[in-house]
């Protein structure tokens, strides 16, 4: 059976969200050749994904294009955080947004609807994303204790959400493992931004980290668990205003009440 609300589209059968693509920027080699090639990355396979880079590198700008991606298919589901609070004024008032003081409840919310979704592992579910702006920032505004019980949230998101379809897009400065807690290695894929210190390469991808070359705002390198880095180019976008209603349309996305079956096509 499936309990579906009622603005949640009817929708096909799907495959599972292992097989979900979407481009973000374009191969900056080829660009330089004037041939415009889409990156695309799997955000469930391998699942997770973490922008990085300076302040100013181009993180929240590429951000909301990986947003408005996630939001063209209309069976996708956003769970926004943004904790600065200030870049993403059109999203306020949308359902599924947090800011500020508020990013700590998303966090709540997700793992609530991975425990849900985890006692029914045989049902197919909407794939969920949880996409949080400046995630070190809300750690480092939180005491030690508040600080580790985040983190611990975060780990348990890491290792196992892809089981409930739920994958998580992180952006923040610096990608140190004092972040994560203790499951940094779950994070599938990085797109690091702008000028990389030799230490970011390290900590990105120690293996090729010649390859991580330095590059301006909206540039950068995309690396995926076990391949070669990829050098990424974000372009600007041509009608902000349609991005925008895009994403607050998914951001008003029914998420099917908790207590319900949240089951995509039963
Ligand atoms: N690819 C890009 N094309 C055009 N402008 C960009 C691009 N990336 C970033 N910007 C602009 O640069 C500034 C800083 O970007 P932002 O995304 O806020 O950086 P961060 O989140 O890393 O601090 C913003 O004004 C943004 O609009
Ligand atoms: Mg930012």
């Amino acid at each position: 059976m499936t309990i579906r609300s009622e603005n949640q589209p009817k929708l096909p059968p799907r495959p599972s969200p292992e097989t979900i693509m979407i481009p973000i920027g374009v191969n900056t080699e080829l660009l330089a050749y004037g041939i415009v090639r889409p990156v695309m990355v799997h955000p469930f396979n391998p699942p997770h994904m973490c922008i990085c880079g300076a302040s100013g590198s181009g993180k929240t700008f590429t951000e909301r294009q990986v947003l408005g991606r996630i939001a063209q298919d209309p069976a996708n589901l956003i769970v926004f955080a943004d904790y600065k609070g200030i870049d993403f004024p059109e999203y306020i008032g949308c359902k599924h947004y947090y800011r500020h003081n508020a990013v700590g409840n998303a966090l709540e919310l997700v793992v609530r609807i991975m425990n849900e979704r985890m006692k029914h592992p045989e049902r197919s579910y909407f794939p969920l994303f949880f996409v949080f702006d400046e995630w070190s920032g809300f750690l480092s505004g939180l005491d030690k204790k508040a600080q580790d019980e985040a983190k611990k949230a975060l780990s348990s998101l890491l290792m196992l959400s892809r089981g409930a379809s739920i994958a998580l897009v992180l952006c923040m400065q610096r990608i140190d493992a004092s972040n994560f807690g203790s499951s940094r290695d779950n994070i599938g894929t990085i797109l690091a931004l702008g000028q990389l210190s030799q230490e970011a390469r390290r900590m990105i991808d120690a293996d090729h980290k010649e390859m991580l070359t330095a590059s301006g705002r909206g540039r950068g390198v995309l690396v995926t668990d076990g391949r070669l880095p990829v050098p990424i180019t974000i372009p600007d976008v041509r009608d902000m205003k349609q991005l925008n209603e895009r994403i607050i349309s998914a951001l008003n996305r029914e998420i099917p009440d908790l207590s319900e079956v949240n089951d995509y096509d039963g």
